[in-house]
C-alpha cells in the first residue's frame, strides 16, 4: 500500500504501476471518492478522459435531504440525511478546515444558508402541505410561514405565491468549486494519478477484479476498482456476468444566471417552487449568480448536452412566477446533461454478490446512479468506499447493493465476467 507512484504532473506511463485502488469516473462523486481513499492511505487512480464534463457540471448542488423527500422513499431518506449530516466535516476537510461559507475561488462553495419552500397556487399548497405532514412524520424540520412572513425574508419574492415553508437544514455547494478543490488537492498528492483516458472494461485476474483496461489499449491494475462514472457504468465491458446495472437517462435543463448589482442580493436562501405541480428551484451564489433548474425529461434529445426549447422556457417562466425580477437577470448559460436514474431512484453501492455462494466479488465496488442526489451523497458514497476497503460496511447501506436488481442470484455461473475487455 505504501509504494509510491509517480506524481500526476510527471505520469509518465501509469499503466507500468499497480495501484492500491483504481476509480472510474471523474465526476464529483468520484473525485470525493478518491479523495476519501486518498485519505485512507492507499494510492489512487482516476480514470476519466472529462473529469467533470458530466452531471457534475450541470448539477447546482443543493444539499436538500429535506426538500428533495419523495413519497416511500424512506431508505434513501436516511443515507441522505447521513450524508448531510456528514457534509461539514467533508467540506472542512477540502477548505482547510473553515468549514461552512468559505469565500473565494480556492474553497467549495459550501454554505449553510437555508431553503424557502413556496407554491404558486392553490393546488400547489396543498401538495406542499401533504408533502409537509410527510416530512414531519419523518422527524424533519420544516416550518410553515406567512407569505407576509416569506417576504420579509426574501423581499423580492413575488406577492402572488400561495404559501411558504421554512426548511433550515437544506444547504448548498458549487459543485464546480467542488471539484476544482478535490482535483486541486489530488493533483498535488504524489500518491494519486489522474488518468485522461476513457475506461473500456475490467480487467479480471483468477476470478477477481484487477483494475480497468482503457480504450485504445492501456490498463489500470489495481487491487480494488470502484466503478463511479455513472450512466457509463452499464457500458463497461467485463461486468459481472449476470449483474443488472438498469440506468436509465434523466435529461434535466439548467441555467445560470448573472444578477446586476443593483438586484442584489436577489436571494439570501434557495427557493424550491412549485408552480402549477411542477418543480422549479433558483439557487442563489455568493459570485451573484443563481442556478434555475432543473427540467426531467426522458425523451433522447438529438444530441448529447442539447438544451431543451421548452425546458428553458418553462424554467424561466415558473420562476419568474415565484421572482419577478428573474426577467431582469442576465442569462450566461443553459446546458442539458443526463442523470443516472434508477428503478427506485436510489443508488447502486456496494460490492457485488458471487452467486449462490454468499461471497462478494473481490476487488469490485459500484458506486453510481445517484440520480437528483449525487452531490448531496458524495460524502457518505465516499465514506461507504472507504468502510468496504475498510472491512465490514454498515449493514444500514445494504439495501442499496447494486445487484439488488439482478434477478438470478442462486447460480455462481450468473456472476462470472460477461466479457473480458479487450484492452
Ligand atoms: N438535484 C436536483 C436535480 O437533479 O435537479
Amino acid at each position: 500500500m505504501d509504494a509510491p507512484v509517480p506524481p500526476s504532473a510527471a505520469p509518465a506511463d501509469p499503466s507500468a504501476h499497480r495501484y492500491d485502488v483504481a476509480v472510474i469516473g471523474g465526476g464529483v462523486v468520484g473525485h470525493g471518492i478518491a479523495w476519501e481513499i486518498r485519505r485512507s492511505g492507499r494510492s489512487v487512480a482516476l480514470i476519466d478522459d472529462a473529469p467533470g464534463s458530466g452531471a457534475s457540471w450541470a448539477a447546482a448542488g443543493m444539499l436538500a435531504p429535506v426538500s428533495e423527500l419523495h413519497y416511500q422513499e424512506e431508505a434513501l431518506l436516511a443515507l441522505m440525511l447521513e450524508a448531510a449530516r456528514l457534509w461539514p466535516g467533508f467540506a472542512a476537510g477540502l477548505d482547510g478546515g473553515t468549514g461552512a461559507g468559505q469565500e473565494g475561488a480556492g474553497g467549495t462553495g459550501y454554505l449553510t444558508t437555508p431553503t424557502l419552500a413556496v407554491g404558486a397556487d392553490a393546488a400547489d399548497r396543498r401538495a406542499l402541505a401533504d408533502l409537509r405532514a410527510v416530512q414531519q412524520a419523518c422527524g424533519l424540520a420544516v416550518e410553515p410561514l406567512t407569505v407576509r412572513e416569506a417576504r420579509a425574508r426574501e423581499p423580492l419574492l413575488s406577492p402572488g405565491i400561495s404559501c411558504a415553508l421554512d426548511i433550515p437544514a437544506d444547504h448548498q455547494v458549487d459543485p464546480r468549486r467542488l471539484l476544482a478543490r478535490i482535483g486541486a488537492l489530488l493533483r498535488a498528492d504524489g500518491r494519486f494519478e489522474a488518468v485522461p483516458r476513457r475506461a473500456a472494461g475490467l480487467l479480471w485476474d483468477g476470478g477477481r477484479v484487477a483494475g480497468a483496461g482503457l480504450e485504445g489499449g492501456g490498463e489500470i491494475r489495481a487491487d480494488e476498482t470502484v466503478v463511479a462514472n455513472g450512466l457509463g457504468a452499464a457500458e463497461l465491458q467485463g461486468l459481472p456476468g449476470g449483474l443488472a446495472l438498469p440506468l436509465r437517462p434523466v435529461y434535466g435543463d439548467i441555467l445560470r444566471l448573472r444578477v446586476p448589482p443593483r438586484l442584489r442580493p436577489l436571494l439570501r436562501s434557495t427557493v424550491r417552487g412549485l408552480v402549477r405541480g411542477v418543480p422549479v428551484y433558483i439557487v442563489p451564489r455568493e459570485d451573484g449568480t443563481v442556478v434555475i433548474g432543473a427540467t426531467q425529461r426522458e425523451d433522447a434529445p438529438t444530441q448529447s448536452g442539447a438544451v431543451s426549447a421548452g425546458g428553458v422556457y418553462q424554467l424561466l417562466r415558473d420562476a419568474q412566477q415565484l421572482l419577478p425580477a428573474v426577467a431582469e437577470l442576465e442569462l450566461l448559460e443553459a446546458t442539458a446533461r443526463a442523470r443516472p436514474g434508477t428503478p427506485d431512484n436510489a443508488p447502486l453501492l456496494g460490492r457485488v454478490g458471487r452467486g449462490g455462494t454468499g461471497q462478494d466479488i473481490e476487488g469490485l465496488i459500484i458506486a453510481t446512479g445517484f440520480f437528483r442526489h449525487g452531490v448531496l451523497l458524495t460524502p457518505v458514497a465516499a465514506a461507504v468506499c472507504r468502510e468496504l476497503l475498510d472491512g465490514p460496511p454498515d449493514p444500514r447501506w445494504a439495501a442499496f447493493r447494486p445487484d439488488r436488481f439482478s434477478a438470478r442470484r442462486d447460480s455462481a455461473q450468473d456472476f462470472s465476467p460477461k466479457d473480458r475487455t479487450t484492452a
